[in-house]
């Protein structure tokens, strides 16, 4: 397949590059490097001895998307470009639903100039909200709590409609649960600009020693030891979910919300525990208060990707915090420090 990936340079799209590039897909990547680097793009080509097209270029210049998407015509596009910071949006609510709403619009008109009918798009199970009942399956209701959750929401009714209105087309709009670990080489990985938002970087920056001491947000919730669960899945797996969807869309029409995830949750507590295991010493960890927003628990119902892309999750908490700490104990500062 010819496949066009908005976004392709950052930590799930560069992992997902390697996957597709292995499968023997010809590909188009489309990224403004606004959170990442040629380095990680460098790195795919090194692993997979492989080549691929790359504009430099943001999905909200409509003139420069249409003319590469035209030029490259692709038979389906994967859709990670994106802004993704939960604060952030919450300070720059405008700048999420430009880049993240207005540049999804752009991108589904180019696609029709392009004649392109197949979309994966990158959602979140950040659309739930609250949960009514665990686990989440898709019918749960959609109320997101904040900007960014309610622009992926958008962004599925707008590719919904849009799908609707377009013969033979067909999206899938995976909701990721809690993406985390490394490619097995550790040759790429997660790299945030700042200071880490997630749990799993900002464990990863203290067991290197960039970061003294993780604060645990919460440990009165009502989960097996008061912190907080999340439903983390293996960017491997993550990035196979991916392929599998690509194929379901060539296969089908019409569009359809998938979870990612592997329907089990992980307390923060036992996610230090794993990560002390991988690394081979101590994290400092300090309880603190809740971070307001958050949610004591989170984790997926799965049967819907079993049954529609015949993909489930096989890669468990010890080979998400070891690929993690091969990756940062190897590229401390990330792609900073050229390797
Ligand atoms: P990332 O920031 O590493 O990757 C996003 C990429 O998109 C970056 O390379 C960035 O430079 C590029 N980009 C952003 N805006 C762009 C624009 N206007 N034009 C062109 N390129 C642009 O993030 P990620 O973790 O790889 O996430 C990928 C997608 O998955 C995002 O849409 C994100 O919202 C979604 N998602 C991520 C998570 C997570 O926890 N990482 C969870 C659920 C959903
Ligand atoms: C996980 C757990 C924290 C940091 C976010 C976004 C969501 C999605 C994935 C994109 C929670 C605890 C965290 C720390 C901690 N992204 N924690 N100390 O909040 O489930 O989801 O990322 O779509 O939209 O909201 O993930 O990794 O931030 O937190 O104790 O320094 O770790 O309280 O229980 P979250 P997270």
């Amino acid at each position: 397949m010819r496949i066009f990936v908005t976004g392709g340079a950052g930590y799930i799209g560069s992992h997902t590059l390697v996957q597709l590039l292995g499968a023997g897909h010809d590909l188009c990547v489309l990224d403004n490097f606004s959170n990442s680097s040629l380095e990680a793009l460098r790195r795919v080509r090194q692993l997979t001895n492989r080549d691929f097209a790359l504009v430099e270029a943001d999905i909200r210049d409509t003139a420069t998307l249409t003319e590469a998407m035209s030029g490259f015509a692709p038979d389906a596009v994967v859709h990670f470009a994106g802004l993704k910071a939960v604060g952030e949006s919450g300070e720059k609510p405008l700048l999420y639903y430009d880049n993240n709403v207005t540049g999804s619009a752009n991108l589904l008109a180019a696609m029709d100039t392009a004649g392109c009918r197949r979309i994966v798009f990158s959602s979140s199970a950040t659309v739930y909200g609250e949960a009514q009942y665990l686990p989440f399956d898709e019918d749960h209701p959609i109320a997101p709590t904040n900007p960014y959750g309610r622009t992926k929401a958008m962004v599925e009714e707008m590719i919904r409609d849009w799908t609707a209105a377009t013969d033979g087309a067909s999206a899938a709009l995976l909701r990721y649960f809690n993406p985390v670990g490394a490619h097995e080489s550790g040759r790429i990985g997660e790299d945030p600009r700042d200071i880490p938002n997630n749990l799993m970087p900002f464990i990863a920056q203290v067991a290197v020693g960039r970061r003294a001491k993780l604060s645990v947000f919460g440990d009165d919730y009502e989960t097996r030891d008061g912190t907080g669960e999340r439903d983390y899945i293996h960017v491997v797996d993550l990035a196979a979910a991916h392929s599998a969807a690509l194929e379901y869309c060539a296969r089908t029409e019409g569009c359809e919300a998938i979870n990612v995830g592997t329907g089990r949750g992980i307390t923060v507590m036992e996610m230090v525990a794993a990560y002390e295991e991988a690394c081979g010493h101590a994290i400092a960890a300090e309880i603190a208060p809740r971070r307001p927003g958050d949610v004591a628990s989170s984790y997926a119902a799965t049967a819907k990707a079993a049954r529609l892309l015949n993909w489930h999750a096989e890669r468990g908490v010890d080979a998400m915090c070891e690929s993690s700490w091969r990756w940062q104990s190897t590229n401390s500062e990330g792609y900073g420090e050229k390797a």
